[in-house]
């Protein structure tokens, strides 16, 4: 029987989508699998040759993500180098405010911008669930990109989390601190509670459609809810993620879609976080991996959580690091390797070989050891 579960691949009972490599989707579940699996939040980005060519061919970060075909293209360019376990959408969390009619601008080099912002009574009285039609191309990206891997490896849809959409579309931009959207967590309250509303229901028809559409994960990124404060995360953040989670539908098929939810510097809300309804929470690199598992014990999954910017450092400070978070981990099921947030555009692609290759390696190490037949 053991046999059986150690030789991963296909199996009927763990791969109703009929996938060749399912090990994503069992950790998720907290099944036991014969390594450890490993994607990385922004597999698919600037580090890669590969994808700065298609980009500069769509001529622009929104015309890339707009096209399905060469969204398709660029998701799949990680897999091509590197024996990852899962794939995830090329796309982006602000689709949604963009669809909304904010104006979604890339400004070289810049970041996200919008024209319009929703910052004050008026406009976010008048903000609108947009129509899904508005956002096909996503939709559509996500059945070519499941064609074109061929049950591979699963698809990891995503949306932004309604809190972090409503920083965005407040502030009109990025920022380091989104002082407006504390301001008015604190001074207007329920006006910040009715965008993230909007947002909460907006996020949930879109995740329903990646999930209609053939995703067989979800994860929602939750950038900026570290930034307040324990009950305003609560009352803004965490609570509208459960909403999210509470409408997600099954696939297709009728299977149950797990999700991951990932709030950066949420690890002192890790307890909460894991009674929210996921099946995974993700860690930042701040969060001590082993502490993080005696404290959730068996309820969920967890994700991460090497710091990004160790893949700057030479190949085997890599390795090194990469071992100590497969090692903090242990061998316990459910443990999804990944970074503790985006891979950053200096990072060397063979630094991420040797992450990948470590990861895979050491944990079958791992569990050999735990065996006690090395
Ligand atoms: O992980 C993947 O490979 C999937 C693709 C993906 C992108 N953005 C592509 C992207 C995902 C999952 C996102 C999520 C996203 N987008 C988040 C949440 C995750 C996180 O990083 O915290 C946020 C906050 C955004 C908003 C956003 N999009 C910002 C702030 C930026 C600019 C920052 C930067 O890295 O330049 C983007 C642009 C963006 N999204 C790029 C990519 C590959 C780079 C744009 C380019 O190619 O010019």
């Amino acid at each position: 029987m053991r046999g059986a579960r150690l030789a991963g691949g296909v199996s009927r009972r763990y791969a109703p989508a009929m996938l060749e490599n399912d090990v994503f989707l069992r950790a998720l579940r907290r099944e036991p699998t014969p390594y450890t699996p490993v994607w990385l939040m922004r597999q698919a980005g600037r580090y890669l040759p590969e994808y700065n060519a298609t980009r500069a061919k769509a001529g622009s970060f929104l015309a890339l993500a707009k096209t399905p075909s060469l969204a398709t293209e660029v998701t799949l360019q990680p897999l091509e180098r590197f024996p990852l376990d899962a794939a995830i959408l090329f796309s982006d969390i602000l689709t949604i405010p963009d669809a909304m009619g904010l104006g979604l601008h890339f400004a070289g080099g810049e970041g996200p911008r919008f024209e319009r912002t929703t910052a004050d009574e008026n406009s976010i009285a008048a903000l609108k669930v947009p129509d899904m039609s508005a956002l096909r191309y996503v939709f559509d990206a996500v059945r070519e990109i499941k064609r074109a891997l061929k049950g591979r490896v699963p698809l990891i849809g995503f949306a932004g989390s309604p809190f972090t959409l409503a920083c965005y579309m407040i502030e009109g931009a990025g920022s380091p601190d989104f002082a407006s959207v504390r301001r008015m967590a604190h001074g207007r309250p329920d006006l910040l509670q009715r965008l993230v509303a909007v947002n909460a229901r907006a996020v949930a028809a879109y995740l329903n459609e990646q999930i209609e559409a053939g995703v067989d994960a979800v994860m929602i990124f939750d950038t900026w809810g570290g930034l307040l404060t324990t009950d305003a995360y609560h009352a803004f953040s965490l609570d509208s993620m459960r909403t999210v989670l509470a409408a997600l539908r099954p696939g297709p098929d009728g299977r149950e879609i797990p999700a991951i939810v990932f709030t950066k510097g949420g690890g002192q809300w890790l307890d909460a976080i894991a009674a929210c309804g996921a099946a995974c929470v993700g860690l930042d690199w701040t969060v001590d991996l082993a502490a993080a598992r005696r404290r959730v014990g068996d309820r969920v999954a967890l994700q991460g959580n090497l710091d990004p910017l160790v893949l700057l450092a030479d190949a085997e400070a890599v390795a090194r690091e990469t071992m100590a978070v497969v090692r903090a981990a242990g061998a316990a099921p459910g443990h999804i390797f990944n970074l503790g947030h985006g891979i950053v555009p200096a990072t060397p692609p063979d630094n991420v070989a040797v992450l990948v290759d470590t990861v895979h390696r050491e944990s079958r190490a791992v569990r050999a050891e735990t065996r006690g037949v090395l």
